[in-house]
């Protein structure tokens, strides 16, 4: 009989306690304990710590969040590395650490791993954009969330006769904008992979006006670029010393309301993507994510991931995640524009 330690780390993401189940679990027909960190990196630093049994995990499944909690903090950043974590491990008798984050935290789990600590990574984030896996838990519920919302937005712009500017999130990549767009029928999806051109977005819309639509969406991912003319935004940092991004959008729809004429708004969808249940298609890929680091723990595997293969659960080095950021492929992104004008 081993122990299992698991915390989630970094902003939350809708699917994470589907995947603790998913490790308590499996870990029990394993006769395997887990103790749950509490606040990621921070409770095993400071040794907040919690048994989880099968009680402490029902009625969990369908619920957003994270019942441990997560924080910013880093043993690298924070502390000193695995020596601020023995007492914690030593004290729970964790011969294996899951760590359910996204690209920072698996960086800090691989660390961890060339300390000598055992790690099994579970990548997370909804904006999809980890490599080594075809897709991360999460990210298909913020589609779900930002297409309901173009769906509502393009009744109201509609009835107005406006363009509305949906953002969402997604970072540097725009997987959520891209998707969401597609299933939303945005009549322009301008995400930061590949650059855009303000009057050509303006031209497009123009002639769709002209084909008798007189509104339109259009998605944009936060992270894109300002366009020509106006200054980068002033954006504050988080505690990893990336950007909060947010807002560009009020540029963008400033450019087009210049450009055509036509009465521009915004509507910036925010956290909403992150909070409340997840779909199902996400419950089950955690699901499966956590059974799986729970299976690779008692072979002693140590600085891999599970991750999507086709229709297989497998591990692959941590490595592979951190080495780049996944962006959206052309072939997808074209397909939206088939559908514009
Ligand atoms: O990485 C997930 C994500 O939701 C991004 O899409 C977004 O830019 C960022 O996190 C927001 O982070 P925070 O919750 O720290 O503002």
């Amino acid at each position: 009989m081993g122990v299992i330690g698991v915390l989630t780390a970094g902003g939350d993401c809708p699917g994470l306690n589907a995947v603790i189940r998913g490790v308590v679990g499996r870990a029990i027909e394993h006769d395997i304990e887990v103790v749950g960190i509490t606040n990621g990196w921070e409770g095993l630093i400071r040794d907040r710590t919690r048994r989880l049994d099968r009680q402490a995990v029902r009625g969990i499944l369908g619920r957003g969040g994270t019942i441990l909690g997560t924080s910013r903090m880093d043993p690298y950043v924070h502390g000193d590395g695995r020596a601020s974590c023995d007492a914690t491990l030593k004290r729970n008798g964790i011969d294996t650490l899951v760590v359910i984050g996204g690209d920072g935290t698996l960086r800090t789990a691989m660390r961890l791993a060339d300390e000598g600590v055992s790690v099994i990574g579970v990548p997370k984030t909804i904006d999809n954009d980890i490599a080594g896996t075809d897709i991360t838990f999460g990210f298909q519920t913020a589609v779900q969330i930002a297409t309901d919302a173009i769906d509502r937005l393009t009744t109201t712009a509609e009835a107005h006769n406006r363009v509305i500017i949906v953002e969402v999130m997604g970072r540097t990549k725009g997987w959520i904008a891209t998707e969401a767009g597609i299933a939303g029928g945005a009549d322009y999806i301008i995400i930061p992979e590949y650059p855009y051109d303000v009057e050509e977005v303006a031209a497009t819309l123009r002639k769709r006006h002209r084909n008798g639509h007189h509104y339109s969406i259009v998605v944009v991912a936060e992270g894109v670029e300002a366009p020509p003319g106006y200054a980068p935004l002033d954006l504050k940092k988080d505690a990893f010393g990336f950007d909060r991004l947010g807002g560009v959008s009020y540029q963008i729809a400033d450019a087009i309301e210049d450009l055509t004429t036509f009465e521009t708004r915004v509507s910036i969808l925010g956290h909403i993507q992150r909070g409340g249940t997840p779909v199902a298609s996400d419950r089950v890929l955690a699901s499966r994510l956590g059974v799986k680091a729970a299976d690779l723990a008692p072979a002693g595997a140590t600085n891999v991931m599970v991750a999507v293969r086709g229709p297989d659960i497998v591990a692959v080095p941590i490595e592979e995640a951190t080495s780049s950021i996944r962006g959206v492929p052309e072939e997808l992104y074209r397909t939206a524009a088939t559908f514009y004008g």
